[in-house]
């Protein structure tokens, strides 16, 4: 395959993945496409999970090169990503009248997944972009995309660094970093954004705007024919919203704030309850439950053990960020307290 042929199947892909909308279809064959594309050049596939290494940091796990590589797999995060990075570059572009945008991609991967497949939508002088990631083996595999595809003149400097202690030496217009799995479990999202957007000017976008932890009680029966039945063939469906736990953006970097103490209702046929996770990339591009890995709803408590009053959930950082509840049961003759983690 020439080069010439590579680049215009990662320009004709990015559009689709932008243009499609929900046709999963076009959206598998993009991604597909771009994977075919990377992963020959880089050598790198997700073949390789379990041969490669993950790299544990003190905050979290920073998973490994073909690991990372799987990720552009995930149809709708990588096409929403780059919806949503799409829009705020051309915002950004729009306000800013003197020389180009500047972006920090944090946590690249071997593929660049997020950013790469974009750059051909614009010229250089419209965007430069610095790279960073811990693991050295994900940079190299892609230094030599970037080589191949001849993107080299809208890259800044590359940097081997750990995203939750590095120091911004310039000013970015936007910072991109997606380290995370559903409810911010294990991978360092939630110190990655506490050490970069704390650095950032106030106008300055970071992507993922938001993450949103909530909680609602449901019912297994109704929750499994939910997944068995089309829309319009299925059976009533209910489940019991309990607000949110936490969210994670700009205005809310502080672990002490990621905490929230819930009143359980008295629901006997909603017994499990439920944490569902939102990430809101930007403007109105967001993927809610089941659109992907990282938002898949986590089963966190079943009432069915004893009947509950209330819980109170926090989030919990270190090598292994999770979030942790107790658990406070209605009393039988005393009031008991059941410690539970993720
Ligand atoms: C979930 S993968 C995402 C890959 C790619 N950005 C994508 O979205 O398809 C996370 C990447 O972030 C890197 N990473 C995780 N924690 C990091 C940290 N604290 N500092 C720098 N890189 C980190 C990992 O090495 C991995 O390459």
């Amino acid at each position: 395959m020439d080069k010439t042929s590579d680049i215009s199947i990662v320009r004709n892909a990015a559009q689709s993945l932008l243009d499609c909308a929900d046709d999963f279809f076009l959206m598998k064959q993009s991604v597909d496409a771009l994977y075919n594309v990377f992963s020959r050049i880089t050598g790198v596939s997700p073949a390789h999970i379990g041969t490669d290494k993950d790299i544990m940091l003190p905050s979290g796990k920073a998973i490994s090169p073909s690991a990372a590589a799987h990720c552009l797999l995930e149809m709708k995060r990588t096409a929403v990503f780059l919806r949503g990075i799409h829009q705020a570059i051309l915002q950004k572009i729009e306000n800013n009248t003197s020389g180009p945008i500047h972006i920090l991609y944090a946590g690249t991967g071997p593929y660049g997944t997020l950013v790469i497949p974009l750059l051909y939508l614009f010229t250089p002088d419209k965007i430069q972009v610095d790279l960073l990631d811990i693991n050295p083996v994900s940079l190299e595999a892609l230094r030599k995309l970037i080589d191949e595809l001849q993107l080299n003149d809208y890259i800044g400097s590359v940097f081997c660094e750990d995203a939750t202690t590095f120091t911004l030496s310039r000013h970015y217009d936007i910072a991109i970093s997606e380290t995370m799995l559903a409810c911010l479990k294990s991978e360092p999202q939630v110190a990655v954004m506490q050490n970069i957007i704390p650095q950032l000017q106030p106008e300055a976008i970071f992507i993922p705007e938001e993450i949103c932890i909530d909680a609602a009680l449901t019912n297994p029966k109704m929750e499994q024919d939910r997944l068995l039945y089309y829309e319009n063939e299925a059976p009533p469906f209910r489940r019991i919203a309990l607000g949110n736990v936490f969210a994670v953006n700009k205005q809310n970097l502080d672990t002490d704030r990621m905490q929230k103490t819930i009143e359980i209702p008295d629901e006997k046929d909603f017994p499990v309850l439920k944490l569902f996770t939102t990430v809101k990339v930007f403007g109105s591009e967001q993927l809610s439950e089941n659109d992907s890995s990282i938002t898949l709803p986590v089963n966190f408590y079943d009432l069915r053990k004893q009947p509950t009053l209330h819980i109170a959930f926090w989030y919990v950082q270190g090598e292994k960020p999770h979030i942790e509840s107790r658990v406070v049961c209605k009393p039988a003759l005393y009031q008991t307290e059941i410690m539970n983690s993720l």
